[in-house]
């Protein structure tokens, strides 16, 4: 399998330290947040692995990263040109997941404990559709929840809903099919002007196509200044 790292964005909420550097190369740890979402791929088995950043930042990335060969994976890059969602980052993916029935997306942002080989062992199983990753947190309004139905599959996702309906965040990590390049070209943007990743689950789960796992070990959306520093201590915690 493939796998696409979205590693763009523009990192509002970590201003200033996001002005000159790319959310996803700063300190995690004693390494830049990205080498987190390789070892997890690789570590799963996957090497064959896209990033897609913005064109200010893809320099330090290939800097860094060159061509994945001293980090044991194959590494393609694309370029957002604005700032339009992750579901349009994810657009630019199509070409290389070429021929492949399934693949994996990582938000760059999302750090996380537990193996991903038991997650895409099952949808390798699913014969069509999309699988989120489901967590229990805290603090569901900042993140896409789950709306379950009567049958436990996930009916619908609510982006960052106010009063959330369960304690359950859908994570940053996204399996789907081939199809999810067509149900993006049929999105339209939302009112914040992007194409979201929630609309094009919402299309999955319409069609009845959206499973779901739930992930037990800890998972750190390093998207704040509080998460990033957790992030850290976790990473610290293991090093050598
Ligand atoms: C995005 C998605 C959201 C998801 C989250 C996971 O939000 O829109 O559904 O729960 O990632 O990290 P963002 O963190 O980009 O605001």
């Amino acid at each position: 399998m493939k796998a696409v790292i979205l590693a763009g964005g523009t990192g509002t909420r970590l201003l200033p330290l996001t002005r000159i550097l790319n959310k996803h190369l700063l300190p995690v740890g004693r390494l830049p947040m990205i080498s987190y979402s390789l070892e997890k791929l690789k570590e799963a088995g996957i090497t064959d692995i896209l990033i897609v950043t913005s064109k200010e930042a893809a320099g330090m990335f290939a800097e860094f990263l060159g061509s994945g060969r001293e980090f044991g994976v194959l590494l393609t890059y694309r370029i957002q040109e604005d700032a339009g969602g992750i579901a349009q980052a994810l657009e630019l993916a199509e070409s290389f997941v070429g021929g492949e029935r399934k693949f994996i997306v990582l938000l760059g942002d999302n750090l996380f404990e537990e193996p991903l080989a038991g997650h895409l062992a099952a949808f390798e199983k699913q014969p069509e559709g999309a699988m989120v990753l489901l967590k229990r947190v805290p603090d569901p309004h900042r993140y896409g929840v789950p709306v379950f139905g009567p049958d436990g599959r996930i009916e619908r996702i609510e982006e960052k809903p106010p009063q959330p309906q369960t304690d359950f965040c859908v994570t940053g990590i996204y399996l789907f099919d081939e199809t999810v390049f067509r149900l993006i070209a049929r999105q339209e943007p939302s009112k914040r002007g992007e194409l979201e990743i929630t609309d094009v689950n919402n299309a999955y789960a319409s069609a009845g196509l959206l499973a779901h796992r739930t992930m037990e070990g800890w998972l750190i959306d390093a998207g704040t200044f509080e998460s990033l520093q957790e992030a850290s201590a976790r990473m610290m915690e293991g090093a050598p």
